[in-house]
């Protein structure tokens, strides 16, 4: 079985770098960096860095732009979530990353509440969200990558159906989940 092997590896919105320990175990490998914008203790086998992943490549850490075109593999764990403009998340991305180099992200899609809602709830609860469609939301990742030329290998979109993930309003809704 082909085994790669990675140089530098990068935890996008690594919390304690629980993930990035993992694959330190797990996968062979020269350097684990893991980012995220607030500071924990991290996991010793961990490169930690304090960086809000929201910002421009322009404004990033001097520490994080030295990985421009260094880094074969980037993960991120429900943390991407978090950055609205994912095309600015994507073109940080695409400089880190290096030739051939490889990004598998887990995250959750918002629920689209205002689909959920009757014209009635939103009138009576005189709600005024902006929310976008599981499609909209897929559809703006993947524009995202390829508009900073990533190809897109694999999506993988799943239902979680747990007590955690239930929206109810007011009974008309069983339930939902949306990754
Ligand atoms: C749900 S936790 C996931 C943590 C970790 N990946 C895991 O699997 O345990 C989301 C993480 O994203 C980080 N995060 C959220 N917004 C961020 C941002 N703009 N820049 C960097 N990290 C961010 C949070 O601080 C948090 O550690």
């Amino acid at each position: 079985m082909y085994i790669r092997e990675y140089d530098i590896i990068v935890d996008l919105g690594c919390g304690t770098g629980y993930l990035a320990d993992q694959l330190s175990q797990s996968v062979k490998h020269k350097r684990i960096v893991g980012v995220d914008d607030r500071s924990a203790t991290p996991l010793p086998s961990v490169q930690y860095l304090v960086q809000d992943l929201s910002q421009s490549w322009d404004s990033l850490s001097p520490v994080l732009k030295a990985l421009e075109s260094k880094v074969s593999l980037i993960v991120s764990n429900f943390a991407i979530q978090f950055i609205s403009d994912k095309n600015r998340l994507m073109h940080v991305v695409s400089k880190l990353l290096a030739k051939n180099g490889e990004f598998v992200a887990n995250y959750n899609r918002a629920p689209d509440v205002m689909s959920l809602l009757t014209s009635e709830q939103i009138k009576q609860y005189n709600i005024q969200l902006q929310t976008k469609s599981e499609l909209q939301q897929l559809d703006e990742i993947q524009t995202a990558c390829s508009g900073n030329g990533l190809n897109v290998t694999k999506v993988d979109v799943s239902l979680l159906k747990s007590r955690v993930n239930e929206y109810s309003i007011k009974g008309r809704l069983k339930s939902m989940a949306i990754l």
